[in-house]
């Protein structure tokens, strides 16, 4: 199947000018011994989030970070807000949180509303990006100070990989968190697909509301058309929802099985497959839209039953498939974990592909999850090349060189702070 560049665009910037400029970084006095060698800068096309800012947010009342390096790594104990910190990356990203937060869940306990703002750097020059949650209302957001009504228009202006011990669930869990892995990732690659799910989710609510209310009871002829029209319009937004799915995994799944297959050593087969709840024949618009009301009016007796909507991209599967086998029967945690990490490094991947940028990574205590040979391919894959936060309970587990030409960060009880303790 045709994939065309162009089906996916360029980021919301574009890639105009080239105006990197250099962070002033404070040099290490010379003469010093005992003194970390010279931290590690991003790679010059990287996109470089330079400072954070989070209020009211989480366990943060007033907290202003500065990035300093390519490599970060935020250490602290237990509940002490350093995936905070990175959920906060995560929602200026996708404006979503694989915690499923709700926006009253991310506003500090007592208050009304909380804030992130960051500042970016990018090859097109710099932006500012501010996000504000409210307990009782809307959420908004903002760039360069100017309020921006489209959340697609904010997306795709900051790009991030979220990689944490709850990714496990992608391999284990159910399709759902499997189809909003996908839909993340999709909302990078074209931000209008956040405006396209957003739609189709909107149909769904509407038409199961109507079947729910209409359950058991015979139609009047009147309630028939309205159901028809729900129907036209469940299968329009869905038929969009499925076609950019497919088209990404079309994508993705080349790259993940390279990874897969290099991490693995060649001994495991790696399969994704998309399992669309509507069969997509050639992917063509009028063929899947046809397709999805034949689908409708096979499964029409069950749903009217059931008072839901049965047919659908809420009911997607992604099959994952080692060996033949699901991949959530197969094998061992650690083989589990691999695959995992493979579907991470091809979204990194894609991203850098279709956004012309390397995105940021935020791992999420899962380095001392894997095995020193897994640990050894993914930061080979990362080195300088994606600005990378980490966050782990303690340092040991950490290779002295990466230590080196890290910045070292401290968190404790909801605030950051430099140290220079020697671990
Ligand atoms: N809305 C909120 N208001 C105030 N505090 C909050 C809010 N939401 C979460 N917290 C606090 O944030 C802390 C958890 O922070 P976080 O999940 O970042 O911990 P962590 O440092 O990643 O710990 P771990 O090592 O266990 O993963 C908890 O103490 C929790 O009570
Ligand atoms: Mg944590």
């Amino acid at each position: 199947m045709g994939m065309g560049h162009g089906a996916w665009g360029i980021g919301a910037l574009g890639m105009g000018s080239n105006s990197y400029i250099l962070p002033n970084l404070p040099q290490p006095p010379q003469s010093l011994p005992h003194l970390p060698p010279l931290l590690h800068l991003p790679h010059l096309s990287t996109m470089y989030l330079k400072s954070i800012h989070l209020r009211q947010f989480r366990n943060y009342t007033d907290q202003k970070v500065e990035f300093k390096a390519a490599k970060t790594i935020l250490v602290g104990n237990n509940a002490q807000g350093k995936s905070n910190l990175l959920e906060a990356v995560e929602l200026l990203a996708t404006l979503r949180s694989h915690r499923l937060a709700r926006d009253r869940d991310l506003v500090q306990d007592g208050e009304a509303i909380a804030q992130i703002s960051a500042s970016l750097e990018r090859k097109t020059g710099i932006s500012d990006l501010t996000l504000t949650l409210r307990r009782q209302a809307r959420r908004t957001v903002a760039l360069n100070g100017e309020a921006v009504r489209r959340q697609m228009d904010f997306l795709g202006v900051l790009n991030a990989v979220e990689f944490s011990s709850l990714d496990l669930d992608l391999v284990r869990g159910g399709p759902e968190g499997r189809r909003s892995w996908l839909d993340t990732l999709l909302i990078q690659l074209e931000p209008v697909y956040a405006h396209i799910l957003q739609q189709y989710n909107q149909v769904l609510r509407q038409r199961n509301a109507f079947l729910k209310h209409t359950q058991d009871i015979a139609f009047t002829s009147q309630q028939s058309e309205q159901l028809a029209v729900w129907d036209a319009q469940l299968a329009t937004t869905g038929t969009r929802v499925i076609r950019r799915r497919e088209r990404a995994l079309q994508r993705l799944a080349p790259i993940a099985i390279n990874w897969h297959s290099s991490i693995s050593g060649s001994t495991e087969n790696l399969q994704i497959k998309y399992a669309p709840s509507v069969p997509l024949g050639e992917n063509y618009p009028q063929q899947v839209q046809q397709a999805f009301l034949d689908k409708i009016q096979q499964r029409a007796v069950a749903e009217l039953r059931q008072g839901t909507t049965l047919v659908g991209p809420h009911r997607d599967e992604i099959e994952l498939i080692i060996n033949q086998t699901p991949a959530r029967q197969y094998g061992s945690q650690g083989q589990q974990r691999t695959l995992v990490l493979a579907l991470k490094l091809a979204e990194l991947q894609l991203i850098e592909e279709v956004v012309g940028e390397p995105p940021l990574l935020l791992l999420d205590d899962v380095l001392a999850e894997l095995d020193p040979y897994r640990q050894n391919q993914l930061l080979d894959a990362i080195q300088d090349r994606f600005q990378t936060l980490i966050t782990t309970t303690h340092l040991g587990s950490f290779d002295s060189q990466w230590l080196d030409s890290s910045q070292i960060l401290h968190v404790k009880a909801g605030e950051i702070s430099l140290t220079n303790a020697i671990y």
